[in-house]
């Protein structure tokens, strides 16, 4: 009887169901990547052009380079030590992959300037998305997450200001540079307005399952 009540007292009230993961990992910035990306967005006359027309506000390689990880071996590099994140996010999450892997599917570059904003969105098509922060002056923007249950919560009261982050709807998350952040793929987040004076600069990448 006593070993019952012990068990009993042991027990949650409450437990997590459904629950969306943010991974945040860390990735020392190598030396020229700055520049390296810098280079590449000053080439890339296409991508300039599909930053222009889509009103980017500064230039993304998105549309333009599918090859970066052979364009620069720096980019090699980065998807090694990104692949092991992923991985590691993937035998958290349980996926039952069923012999196939996570394989990288695009990875592309961001040039945000002043006043950029990326409104928000999800990436379809793919299993893990996620950013890397190789430049990232104060008050560039925070990355904004979303509760995917927003449509379904009718009558919910909003939250307190000061709710814990897994109870909130909206979850802001300040990038520093170095910082590496995983979610899947149908989360939907967006990019505040960059405040500072100065360009942030970051590579976004998909992996899926294959
Ligand atoms: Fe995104």
């Amino acid at each position: 009887m006593v070993k019952i009540l012990l068990t009993m007292a042991k027990m949650p009230k409450s437990q997590s169901l459904f629950v969306t993961r943010l991974y945040r990992g860390r990735i020392a910035v190598p030396r020229d990547l700055e520049k390296t990306c810098l280079g590449i967005a000053a080439d890339d006359s296409a991508g300039q052009r599909w930053s222009r027309q889509h009103n980017y506000g500064g230039y993304t390689s998105y549309a333009s380079l599918n090859d970066l990880t052979y364009r620069a071996s720096i980019f090699a590099d980065l998807e090694r030590a990104l692949s092991k994140h992923v991985a590691a996010f993937a035998r958290e999450l349980q996926f039952e992959t069923a012999g196939k892997k996570l394989k990288l599917d695009s990875l592309w570059i961001n040039v945000m300037e002043k006043d950029a904003v990326h409104t928000p969105h999800i990436h379809p098509h793919s299993v893990i998305s996620g950013t890397y922060y190789v430049t990232v002056p104060p008050k560039s923007g925070v990355l904004r997450f979303e509760d995917p249950r927003l449509a379904m919560l009718m009558a919910a009261p909003a939250k307190k200001p000061n709710a814990r982050p897994e109870n909130r709807s909206f979850v802001d998350v300040t990038p520093k540079p170095g910082m590496l952040l995983l979610w899947e793929s149908w989360l939907r987040h967006g990019v505040e307005p960059n405040r500072a004076r100065g360009r942030r600069i970051s590579v976004s990448f998909n992996y899926r399952l294959d």
